[in-house]
């Protein structure tokens, strides 16, 4: 008899995968007012890796601010304040909250153009990541963690071997403008690079051809 055949699927890529926003979900940014005011020297030496957050939440300010240093529009046609080989941009931003004022717990994309944020899914996956993360227990306490993850496709039809290079170039300006911009909000930041990326991709349900390069955690750092 033959194997019994399973009706075929719209589509090759699985439905999680697809990453289609939640309806209802879509959070307008506030806009960025430059208010903080130490001088980038002082930024500059005063940033230091934090690797404890006590739980007090972010304010959609504060995440508005740290997104738009990482990868926010500043210029015209698009220009962001992170520089890009060929102006591509193949960096995507995802934002996993934890603990942000008004903004669920759970997986957002970050779209620069509109300054906006489209919730993908609701939950709270902080220890689950903190695993994937070999067990940075910093991971789990972060109110915020910003995923950077590449889209190689167009990038690489333009550049060829040389598009994975420059794409981690420019996840590396993106997580220093971000760590600075924590510096200046007077968050505790850090960049993290130890981490499974396959079992972040699925964990987070991230495009199959998207790869997660850095992880970027801020929040409030205990004082002594
Ligand atoms: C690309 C990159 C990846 C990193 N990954 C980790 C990490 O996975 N875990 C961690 O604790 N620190 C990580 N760090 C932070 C470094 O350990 C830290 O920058 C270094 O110890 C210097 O300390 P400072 O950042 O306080 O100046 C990473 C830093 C960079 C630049």
């Amino acid at each position: 008899m033959p194997a019994k055949r399973t009706a075929p699927t719209a589509s090759p890529v699985p439905a999680a995968r697809r990453l289609r926003p939640l309806e209802g979900g879509r959070i307008a940014l506030p806009p960025c007012d430059g208010a903080s005011s130490l001088p980038l020297e002082t930024c500059l030496r005063q940033r230091r890796s934090t690797r404890d957050f006590t739980p007090q939440p972010l304010t959609l300010a504060q995440l508005s601010q740290l997104l738009w240093a990482a990868q926010g529009v500043s210029g015209l046609g698009g220009l962001r304040t992170c520089p890009s080989a060929g102006a591509i941009y193949p960096l995507r931003t995802y934002v996993l909250a934890g603990a942000v004022r008004t903004a669920p717990a759970g997986l957002y994309h970050y779209d620069p153009d509109q300054h906006a944020l489209a919730a993908l899914w609701r939950g709270d996956k902080r220890k689950a990541l903190a695993a994937a993360a070999l067990g940075q227990e910093c991971v789990e306490q972060a109110p915020l963690i910003v995923v950077l993850a590449s889209d190689y496709r167009r990038i690489t039809k333009e550049l060829g071997v040389r598009a994975r290079y420059v794409t981690h170039l420019e996840a590396g300006h993106a997580g220093q403008n971000f760590l600075l911009q924590a510096t200046a909000l007077g968050l505790g930041a850090i960049g993290l690079g130890r981490f499974d990326p396959d079992i972040v991709n699925s964990l987070l349900g991230l495009p199959e051809d998207e790869e997660p390069l850095y992880l970027l955690l801020a929040g409030y750092a205990p004082t002594a």
